[in-house]
């Protein structure tokens, strides 16, 4: 794999799996790729700054306060670098990241990046686990930060866990994959819908499901690291870096939909939209009665996947549905294709329990409207997201 036209910025920060590194930077040299190497103070503790420079064949930086040219250092390695791989990446440093602390070259220079960060975090098992620590980490990834696991084994500290500096190998592959990512869809407007709409009953009782938006939140990443503009309209709260519209019910859903319309070049409709709603919504709590049985009564909501197709005409958006089958998966998933009208039908297998809802992984069938059916296999909602938006983006 030639990294011939990339810099890779490194930044190392003050783990004893620092040594670790020197590995990784002969990696990334011996791909073609320029390497640059910042690291905290406390990283020079572990390894020495002659070994990083001579490696990297690069003037190791470690001082915010020493510039050598007019522009400040943070500003312009930031802008220079193609990705910047934090390896090993401490509690400490992870947690001034994702709280905007620049009080270093290193944090300086994340704070000023626009572009990917990948951090392969490394640390004692039980500071991994700290609430603040994890609170940090979904900050980051939510913000588009990508995450290479710790692994569980033995720690330099003595213990025994999770926390131990992934493989050199996953790290540089994940580089690799990420500056390799396809711009498919640059400059394409994309509009994706994700989680279970909520229909309320009244101010303190709703009916819902139990999607929990993780697989229109993967698409939504994937799309916006494909180079498009993205609008995630969804039904649950996120942090994400890119634009979302927040709705609750089908009807919400469909307002949003219409706002996105006439600039949207692709929607992707990922959400589980209730099929019925509440017919009378009261304003007021509902008492108890003296009741054995009461009667919710329900009226159809819009299909709004169908409304769009026939909307569209013969414009040109590409439009894509999900469906969740308990049974007959792929015959269903034609029929409903047929029915719907839209380029492509994404089909979860609702009755394992290793995939679909709530979970991170994912096994689906795409369906397209003329008759082809391509699987992919079990991986990350993530890794499936990424397949399924390459797909789509070669019609
Ligand atoms: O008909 P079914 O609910 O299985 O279709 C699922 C697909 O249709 C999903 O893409 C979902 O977002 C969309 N849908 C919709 N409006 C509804 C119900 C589902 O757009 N009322």
């Amino acid at each position: 794999m030639s990294l011939q036209d990339k810099t890779v910025l490194i930044g190392i920060t003050g783990g004893i799996a620092a040594y670790k590194i020197c590995e990784l930077i002969r990696k990334f040299q011996k791909a073609g790729a320029k390497t640059r190497v910042v690291c905290t103070p406390n990283a020079l503790n572990f390894v020495t700054k002659l070994t990083l420079q001579n490696l990297s064949k690069n003037q190791v930086f470690v001082d915010e306060f020493n510039p050598k040219d007019w522009k400040p250092e943070h500003i312009s390695f930031a802008d220079e670098a193609d990705i910047m791989v934090i390896a090993p990446a401490t509690a400490n440093t992870i947690s001034k990241i994702a709280n905007g602390i620049a009080d270093n070259l290193l944090t300086s220079i994340a704070c000023a990046f626009s572009k990917q960060i990948i951090i392969a975090p490394a640390m004692n098992c039980n500071m991994w686990q700290n609430i603040a620590v994890q609170e940090n980490i979904s900050k980051l990834k939510s913000r588009g930060v990508e995450f290479l696991e710790p692994e569980t084994g033995f720690l330099a500290c003595g213990y025994s866990g999770k926390g131990r500096l992934c493989s050199i190998d996953k790290i540089f592959n994940a580089a690799v994959e990420s500056l390799n990512f396809s711009q498919k869809l640059a400059g394409k407007n994309v509009v994706i819908t994700s989680g279970g709409t909520i229909e309320e009953i009244d101010p303190v009782r709703y009916i819902s499901n139990y999607s929990s938006g993780k697989m229109g939140f993967a698409l939504a990443n994937s799309a916006k690291k494909m180079g498009a503009n993205v609008t995630l309209i969804t039904t649950k709260p996120i942090e994400a870096p890119f634009k979302t519209v927040k709705v609750k019910s089908a009807i919400q859903m469909q307002n949003a939909l219409d706002e996105e319309f006439e600039t949207a070049d692709i929607i992707i409709m990922a959400a589980a939209v209730a099929d019925y709603r509440v017919k009378n919504y009261s304003e007021q709590k509902l008492k108890k009665t003296s009741e054995d049985e009461i009667t919710l009564q329900l009226v159809k909501n819009p299909d709004i996947l169908k409304e769009l197709c026939q909307k569209r005409g013969d414009r040109k958006k590409i439009i894509a549905g999900f469906c969740a089958e308990s049974e007959n998966l792929v015959e269903n998933a034609k029929e409903k294709i047929a029915k719907k009208g839209c380029d492509f039908l994404v089909a979860n297998d609702i009755s394992r329990k290793d995939i679909g809802f709530s979970s991170d992984d994912n096994e689906v069938t795409i369906l397209d409207k003329n008759g082809g059916i391509k699987k992919l296999e079990k991986a990350s909602k993530s890794v499936i997201a990424t397949k399924i938006l390459e797909h789509i983006a070669n019609e």
